[in-house]
Order: C-alpha cells, then structure tokens, then sequence
C-alpha cells in the first residue's frame, strides 16, 4: 500500500471512501460537521438512532450518493480522548485498514487534524501497512479466500497547508521504514528453514547492507574456524548446512558517538539436537531465529534512517540438527573468550551460539548490547505472548529498553539476574553448565549468558513467547509478530 499526504478537501478528493474518526466523546468536531453538512444531515440521524457511537474500532459506512466525491464515508470511533494513546491509534488504523481491504475497497482518504501528534501519524502509518500483511510466497493456487483478490492499493492523509505536510513528511517516511523493517522480520521467521538456511539468511544480510550503505561482514566456516568461534561450530556441527556470522555496522557521521551492538539468535531450524525435541509443533522452529531476524529488520531501518550513533548488528546462524556428527549431552566446548562450557542438554544451543556473539562483542567497547533470542519455553509460561523477558546487567539499560518498549507497545518486564542463581550454572567437570537446576528457566539461561557477556552493560531479551503466536492485535498476525524491530529502532533513537 502506498501511503502519501496531499493537500486537499475530503469533499473533492477522488477515492474509495474517506475515513472519519471520530472520539466518543467529541462528537460535534469539525469535520464531523462538515461531513454531516455535505450529506445534509445523514451523519446527525445516525448519531441520533444510537447507532454508532464513537467507541474505539466502532464502525459505520454511510454511501453519499454523489454529495461528495468519494461513494462512501466510513466513520471509525477512537474512542475517548482522555484513554487515546498511541497504541490505541495503531490498533484503530490496523483495524480501519483491513476493514476496508475486506469490503474491497482501493483507496482511502484520511482528513489529519491539525492537533495530531507524529507519533500517532506515524503508528498509524505502521499499523496499517503490517495489519495489511500476509505470508503467501509459497501458495501457487487460489484458495478461494474470498479476500484473495481484494488490495487495498493507497491511503492518503489529507492536510489543509503546505506546513502541515511538511510537518507530517517525518512520520509517514518513519512509519515506512520501519513497518518495511518489521515485514522483513515477518518474512524471515515465517520462512521454512529449507529455504532459509544460515547461508541464505547471510546472503540477506548483504542484500540489505548493499541497499541501505551498511557494512556487512560475513564469516563463513572456514574464519569461524580460524577466529576460534567453537560453541557457534560445535552447534552446527550435526547439520549438513554451515554456520554463518554476520556483522552489519552503521558508522554516523561523529565518530565521536557511542557504540551500541544489537544481537541476534539465529537458529534456522531447532530440533533439540541429540535431546531431540517431540514432534508436536516442532515445524514452529523455523522461528528459532527471530531474534536475528529483529536485529537484520532494526539495521535496515537504522541503514534507511541513519541516526547519528554508532549502531552494530551481530547475528550468529546456525541449524539444531542430530546428525551423526553432532554433539552430545556431556560434551564440554570452549567459547571464543576461553571459557569451557558443558554441554547438557544440546537443545539449550541459543545460549551456546550467543556465548561466541558475546564474547565477540567486547572488542567494540560498547555503551550498550542487547541481545534478542527465542531462549526458552519457560518465558511463554511466565509471560504468555504478552511482553519479551528482560534480564541485564545495567539499570539504566534495561530502563532505555523498557522506555522503548512502551512507546512501541513492543513490551518487556524485567526479571532479576542476582548473582544467587550463578549457583545454577555452575558445572562439575567445566566452567558452566548450560543448562540450569530445573526452575527458573528463563533466568538459568540468562544467568549463562552473563558469564560471557563481560565488560560492557547488557540486557537479553527473551522473545520466545512475543516472536510467535501473539492474538488480539488488529496489526499483528498469530504467526511471526516481526518483535524487537520497532523497539530496537526507537532505542536507538532515543538514545
Ligand atoms: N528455541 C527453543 C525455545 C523456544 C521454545 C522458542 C518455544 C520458541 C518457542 C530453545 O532452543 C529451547 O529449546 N529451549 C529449551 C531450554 C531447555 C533445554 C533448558 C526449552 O525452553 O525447553
Ligand atoms: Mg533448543
Ligand atoms: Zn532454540
């Protein structure tokens, strides 16, 4: 869908409908006069019967009958005022925009009040380009989904002045970006592992690099070998596909600026390894790398909009396959910064390939790394579906991260990282264990990470449960949610 602003009159322009949105308790605004003006009274009857009311995601069409261009009006309720927030406007345009998609509608046109805030201007943006979104790429036959052949093609917010639109320019071209970042994200974890494998999850990487002036660095096997990243090697050691390591970089302008470095798990497909998983949604596990695909969908929004910080995305990709050459329970391996680490359950591998990310990482000096990864199982039971598990090192961090997730309604809730559970990682015959005492599973897997994220503040979010399956949002589908792309990117700007 194309997004544009113009300067305009909803009574001139040519389109599908325009939208009206109208708050519960502000029914006699402007435009609502207007409109009702222009349909000699239509809008004041239905108000009158009761029949709509302003409440949030309420919805009526009223057909003009050649008052004005447009055939249709379609009124949209926000709501009350005083409960408005962003993330009320998200899920009213992600709503508005597929309720028009359904009716078949092409085009649409929003008259913007001059009142609106940008953020609300971009969400909207946002919402309505992801509620939009579908996984099709591999389905050659019509399903008869009735929908099938319905496109909602463009979307023009209508503005008065020539200042206006400027003003609204920044959102919209925001909002863009980052619903593009987020789609790639989608893309990437919905995509089975058979077509995206490491390798091709790095020729990705590059496709995004060259397109957005990033830098891309990829190791393959051969320099994973030769820079010592074992744990990353031995993880993929019982697949016939090699491991990759990419590294995106966005350099400002003042390299005076500080460093952040945003980490992603990509598993491609996780089996369990020898601990095989059971059967039963294991095809889920094509998502096991939807903390890579946050980070790759952040940098190719940070490469568009190019803020002036020093921003580094790392992303270490391997398959979780039993092979006959991979590694067992009870196995030790040594991490890129030297520490050994026994290997007791081989389906706790994201903490083993991170371990090599992190250890990485220190040689950036960074003011802030936060890695996202679909760790455990254990967040999905203590959190649901609802926000990503935080765990850090530094306070002021995880603040920045929370602040981020609020504003993007991309959620998390931090749970303690004391040192009291070091005890749970702590092995017998190697440094660390990697796995914990069998409660706390969340934090027995952050608690790990902590060992090898050393020397620089940091914060892991657990996405297993946000990455996958959330319901109840008009914007965001059951499937990949496309998590961490919009909150790495505020974080960053915020910064
Ligand atoms: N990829 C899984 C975690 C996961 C579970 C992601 C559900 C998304 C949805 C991870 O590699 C894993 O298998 N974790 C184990 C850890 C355990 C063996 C300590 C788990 O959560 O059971
Ligand atoms: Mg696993
Ligand atoms: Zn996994």
């Amino acid at each position: 869908m194309n997004i544009t602003i113009e300067i305009g009159d909803f009574r001139q322009i040519q389109t599908d409908a325009v939208i009206i949105p109208i708050l519960e308790d502000d029914l006699h605004n402007d435009l609502l006069l207007a409109a009702d003006s222009a349909l000699e009274g239509r809008i004041q009857s239905l108000l009158n019967l009761g029949d709509f009311k302003g409440k949030l995601k309420s919805t009526a069409v009223i057909y003009t009958n050649g008052s004005i261009n447009a055939p249709r009006i379609i009124l949209i309720g926000l709501g009350k005022f005083s409960e408005l927030d962003t993330e009320k406007v998200r899920q009213v345009a992600g709503h508005t925009a597929k309720y028009a998609r359904d009716l078949g509608i092409e085009s649409l046109a929003v008259p913007i009040p001059p009142e609106a805030q940008d953020d609300w201007i971009q969400g909207a943006v946002e919402a309505s380009l992801l509620s939009l979104y579908e996984f099709k790429q591999h389905q050659t036959e019509d399903d008869n989904d009735e929908n099938e052949n319905k496109k909602l093609n463009s979307l023009t917010l209508l503005v008065s002045s020539d200042i206006e639109k400027a003003s609204l320019d920044r959102a919209v071209n925001r909002g863009n970006t980052i619903a593009d970042g987020t789609t790639l994200a989608r893309d990437l974890s919905n995509q089975p592992s058979n077509h995206l494998t490491p390798t091709q999850l790095a020729e990705k990487a590059k496709e995004v690099a060259a397109s957005t002036g990033l830098k891309c660095t990829i190791f393959d096997k051969a320099t994973l070998e030769e820079k010592g990243f074992r744990t990353l090697l031995a993880v993929s050691q019982g697949s016939a596909e090699e491991p990759r390591f990419i590294i995106l970089e966005h350099t400002p302008v003042d390299d005076e600026k500080d460093t952040v470095v945003l980490v992603g798990k990509g598993i491609t497909f996780d089996t369990g390894g020898i601990s095989l998983k059971s059967g039963s949604g294991m095809h889920e596990m094509k998502h096991d790398m939807s903390g890579a695909a946050a980070v790759l969908g952040a940098m190719q929004v940070i490469g568009h909009l190019k803020p002036n910080l020093h921003v580094i995305g790392l992303i270490a990709a391997s398959e979780n396959m039993p092979g006959s050459t991979a590694i067992k329970p009870g196995d030790v391996v040594t991490s890129y910064g030297g520490k050994t680490i026994e290997i007791l359950n081989t389906d706790a591998e994201g903490r083993l390939i991170l371990a090599d990310a992190l250890g990485w990482t220190a040689q950036y000096e960074p003011q802030g790394v936060v890695d996202l990864a679909t760790l455990t199982g254990a967040v999905i039971t203590c959190l649901g579906h609802i926000a990503a598990g935080a765990l850090g090192t530094d306070d002021a961090l995880i603040e920045k991260v929370k602040k981020a997730g609020e504003k993007t309604h991309e959620r998390v809730w931090e749970l303690p990282l004391w040192d009291d559970y070091d005890e749970g990682v702590k092995s017998t015959v190697a440094d660390v264990k990697n796995i914990g005492d069998g409660t706390s599973g969340t934090i027995a897997g952050a608690a790990f990470l902590k060992k090898f994220a050393e020397g620089y503040p940091w914060v892991h979010l657990d996405i297993a449960g946000t990455a996958w399956g959330m319901k109840g949002s008009t914007y965001i589908p059951e499937s990949a949610s496309g998590y961490g792309v919009r909150l790495l990117v505020q974080l960053v700007e915020d910064w």
